[in-house]
């Protein structure tokens, strides 16, 4: 999504992907979303994930996934608003800055 503000300006992105390879998983998607910094709290990621729950639906996925690594409260609040219901945490599966990380799995049946 490009702002309209004056020239074009990338404003973020949400986009989804097979959730796991294998054919029992078709009809599951992962969704990746992000707003920059300057362009957040003004209902972009609302407008971009409305969009993309759409966009899975026509293409007749059945579930949506997000993996929120923790700690996340913006993404975890704006996955609740939208129906996605938490569903389990990996511990300690991931690094980052050196850090052990914990990522959230949340889903919405479409
Ligand atoms: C999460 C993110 C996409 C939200 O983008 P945004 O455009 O600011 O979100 P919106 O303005 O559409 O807000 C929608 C809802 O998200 C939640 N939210 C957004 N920012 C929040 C914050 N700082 N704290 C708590 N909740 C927040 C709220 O529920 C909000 O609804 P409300 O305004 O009615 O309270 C943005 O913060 C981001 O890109 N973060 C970095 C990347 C990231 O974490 N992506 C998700 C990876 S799983």
């Amino acid at each position: 999504m490009a702002s309209s503000e004056g020239a074009a300006q990338f404003a973020g992105f949400a986009t989804y992907g097979p959730f796991r390879t294998g054919a029992g998983y078709d009809l599951t998607v992962e969704n990746s979303i992000y707003v920059c910094d300057a362009f957040q709290h003004r209902g972009i990621a609302s407008t971009l994930m409305e969009a993309l729950i759409a966009e899975a639906r026509r293409d007749g996925r059945a579930v949506m996934v997000a993996a929120i690594g923790l700690p996340n409260e913006p993404s975890c609040a704006l996955h609740a608003r939208f129906g996605f219901r938490e569903v389990g945490t990996l511990r300690g599966i991931g690094r980052k800055f050196g850090r052990s990380l914990d990522l959230l799995l949340m889903q919405k049946d479409l």
